[in-house]
């Protein structure tokens, strides 16, 4: 089987901060710096998701790349889009609202979905400013 990698990207924004109520304000600012600032801040997220398996015989593909946007935007893109990630995603409630936790909580939401479409989640990669991304690849070892 030849197996290839097949990526969709998408873009939201998001505020959000990271900051622990039962630390003090000096322990929130060491650990998290700027981006425990008390009124939010926000991002420009650009997310990846990249689905494997091999090339279907009638269509030539992995998946349907009207159908991953779909996915990706019915289910990842409007629970987040313009939101506050602390107060306004049910599915991060108590959940530190780091990049890497979004990372893991995007793939629990999307990865039935592909299955369900023939294809296999492969990694998201999550990019939160042009210096910070994270590759979450599932618990798997990366490709
Ligand atoms: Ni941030």
């Amino acid at each position: 089987m030849k197996t290839i990698y097949i990526t969709r990207r998408e873009t939201f924004n998001a505020a959000h901060k990271l900051w622990r109520p039962e630390w003090s304000d000096e322990k929130n600012w060491e650990v998290f710096g700027k981006c425990s600032n008390h009124n939010w801040h926000g991002h420009n997220f650009e997310l990846f998701v990249t689905v494997k398996g091999a090339p279907n015989p009638e269509t030539g593909f992995v998946i349907n790349l009207k159908t991953l946007s779909v996915i990706v935007r019915e289910k990842v893109i409007e629970a987040l889009d313009h939101k506050n990630l602390n107060l306004d995603v049910p599915f991060l409630k108590g959940i530190m609202a780091s990049t890497e936790n979004l990372a893991i909580a995007i793939w629990d939401l999307i990865e039935q979905d592909i299955i369900e479409n023939g294809g296999e989640l492969a990694k998201i990669k999550l990019i939160e400013t042009e210096n910070n991304f994270v590759e979450y690849f599932g618990g798997k070892e990366p490709f």
